[in-house]
């Protein structure tokens, strides 16, 4: 009976299944431990990933048996390596400047109990470089930490970095020192790195607005080198040269978007030939930031609004279109992929950010009911018709507070972190709460498991507003009726927000006997912000792996504008 059963079943699976498994979908692939929890991603190169979590007791050590808190995760053989660091990057932030090293920004105090372990140090106003790393499996490629010549101006936790038009990063808000839940010792200013002003922080009122709900203020480099940012509810246009904001209408319906009510937003893809900034904004919550926070539950609802903007002045009396996600969700995390659509993924269906802060929590976490299956969402479909899960696999792993993803260069997409508690915790199997991951998994579209188009010849390093031509490789079959060109930031993931994100579309013409592409670059540094980037190449349905260039000189910031005017 039970032999005949499975038969049936096998049966019933092969008949449907065989038409299936000519067409493969996106699936999850589990690939590995983490060593620490990676609650700050960045990929550094095209073979690695660097994760930060708190200095705490991960299980990784470094070489002198020390816990580690840093690690360098290698996409093609799924190894972790420690890597040494010396303040706390507990809740940093981080991006690439234009000479392609990584800079993770601010971070915290270490827990007292944790110190012999680790033996950090006051990560609040630390710089760590990393790279530009040459070795494919990052031997010898270090983090630079020298906290006496090298730091913030401000103490710095729950701050935003973005790299901008001249290839510097614009460090943006935080909060002074670890408060529970709101923003209560707010670093209401911004400063740079390397120091613009001196060193001298500028005050930004927007932060004095959007207190207590503005940490991890979510902030976008426009083409036209101003800088978008939106925080609680409101949003501005920020002008780095002349020093002023432009505000804009506040989000609607009273959704809030930054820690600890966080949504996350991104900059839509850039094309050609005006490179017209649109920015999506999705989840969070449309409590008020004046609740007390015993009357907060991990229960709330969150918000499945997104908030769409197009940054013309056109487009701002439009103010936001709304639309809203199958779901709602508290931290999602919203990521670029080459063929110009968007992945929101993460989350929970209810609560906060934050650990252990509000009046109902579930087990230490302020949310809960993650939820389990990403969202598609495509720019140019109609309103109303702009997200699918259809497709679209479900995985069992949560990823709520302190989890993180990524574009790979490889073209999938990496997942890995969330520990809603205080240091690396196991919940009991029944108990409430999530505990401590250290699974990292892809998340593979469907062309992972087909023959891709392969590129060559892909110059290092491309100035602006010039022609270039690439050899490419297209396999039988593959339809070249739709060519995209796209020039990516992966950006750097942290907390529900994915900073310096970037795709900028590239006009391509293909040869006559389809063996080379010549593309055009962006046309200055302010549309594509000098510094690192990845070349991806769509047809139809199928994307190759990127090739990493430097865009611009590769000079160390400032640079100089490049190219011609838009
Ligand atoms: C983990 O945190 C708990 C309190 O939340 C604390 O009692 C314990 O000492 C911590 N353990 C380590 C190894 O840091
Ligand atoms: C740290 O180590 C020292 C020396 O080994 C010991 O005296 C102290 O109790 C330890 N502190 C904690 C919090 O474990
Ligand atoms: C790493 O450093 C060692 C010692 O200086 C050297 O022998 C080795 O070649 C280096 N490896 C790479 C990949 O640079
Ligand atoms: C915000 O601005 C108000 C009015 O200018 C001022 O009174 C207040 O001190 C500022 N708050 C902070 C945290 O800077
Ligand atoms: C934004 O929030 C503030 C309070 O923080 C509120 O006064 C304002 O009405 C909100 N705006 C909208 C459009 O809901
Ligand atoms: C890149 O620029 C930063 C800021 O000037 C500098 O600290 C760093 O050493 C530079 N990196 C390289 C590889 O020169």
């Amino acid at each position: 009976m039970l032999r005949l059963g499975s038969l049936l079943s096998l049966a019933y699976l092969l008949s449907p299944g065989a038409a299936a498994a000519a067409a493969p979908g996106w699936q999850f692939v589990e690939k590995g431990l983490s060593g620490i929890v990676a609650l700050e991603a960045i990929v550094v190169s095209p073979t690695l990933t660097v994760f930060f979590d708190r200095a705490t007791n991960d299980p990784l050590h470094t070489s002198d048996g020390k816990v580690a808190w840093g690690a360098l995760w290698n996409l093609e053989t799924s190894e972790v390596t420690a890597l040494k660091l010396v303040s706390d990057s507990f809740c940093a932030s981080g991006a690439i400047l234009s000479n392609g090293t990584m800079v993770s920004v601010g971070g915290n105090i270490p827990a007292a109990q944790d110190l012999n372990q680790t033996g950090a140090v006051d990560g609040r106003m630390g710089l760590r470089l990393f790279g530009p790393c040459a070795s494919p499996t990052g031997e010898n490629c270090t983090i630079f930490e020298d906290l006496e010549t090298l730091h913030l101006a401000e103490t710095r936790w729950y701050t935003s970095s973005l790299r901008i038009f001249d290839g510097s990063l614009m460090i943006v808000g935080g909060i002074h020192e670890d408060t529970p839940f709101y923003n209560t010792d707010p670093v209401n200013n911004i400063e740079f790195f390397p120091k613009k002003d001196g060193g001298v922080p500028r005050p930004l009122d927007f932060l004095n607005r959007t207190v207590p709900v503005n940490l991890f203020p979510r902030v976008f480099a426009l083409p036209d080198g101003k800088v978008f940012m939106v925080a609680n509810n409101q949003s501005i246009i920020y002008d780095v040269e002349a020093n002023t904001e432009t505000i804009l209408p506040d989000l609607p319906n009273g959704v809030r978007v930054t820690n600890p009510f966080d949504g996350s937003a991104q900059l839509l893809p850039l094309s050609p030939p005006d490179f017209v900034p649109e920015v999506l904004v999705c989840g969070g919550s449309d409590k008020s930031d004046q609740t007390p926070v015993e009357e907060l539950s991990s229960q709330d609802p969150a918000t499945s609004q997104c908030s769409r903007i197009t940054l013309t002045t056109e487009g701002i009396k439009q103010g936001w279109e709304v639309d809203h996600m199958p779901q709602g969700r508290i931290m999602p995390e919203i990521i670029t992929l080459p063929n110009g659509q968007l992945l929101i993924t993460n989350g929970g269906l209810t609560g906060y950010a934050a650990v252990d802060s509000i009046g109902v929590t579930t087990g230490n976490s302020n949310a809960d009911h993650p939820v389990f299956t990403p969202i598609l969402y495509t720019p140019s479909a109609a309103l109303g018709s702009r997200m699918t899960q259809e497709g679209l696999p479900t995985t069992d792993i949560a990823r709520m507070y302190h989890s993180t993803v990524t574009l790979t260069p490889q073209g999938n997409i990496l997942m890995a972190g969330s520990n809603p508690n205080g240091n690396v915790t196991v919940v009991a199997p029944g108990e409430p709460g999530f505990s401590s991951e250290f699974r990292v998994q892809t998340l593979d579209p469907p062309f992972m498991a087909l023959p891709r188009p392969t590129l060559s010849n892909v110059p290092t390093k491309i100035a602006f507003n010039s022609k270039f031509t690439i050899g490419i490789d297209i396999p039988a079959g593959v339809s070249t009726s739709s060519i995209q060109v796209a020039l990516m930031d992966l950006g750097f993931s942290s907390h529900a927000f994915h900073s310096s994100t970037r795709l900028v579309f590239m006009d391509a013409e293909l040869s006559g006997n389809k063996k080379s592409l010549t593309i055009t670059s962006p046309p200055n540094n302010r549309v594509y912000p000098p510094g690192p980037a990845f070349i991806f190449v769509t047809l139809g349905d199928t994307t190759s792996v990127g090739a990493q260039v430097m865009v611009g000189p590769g000079a160390n910031p400032p640079v100089a504008d490049q190219g011609v005017p838009l």
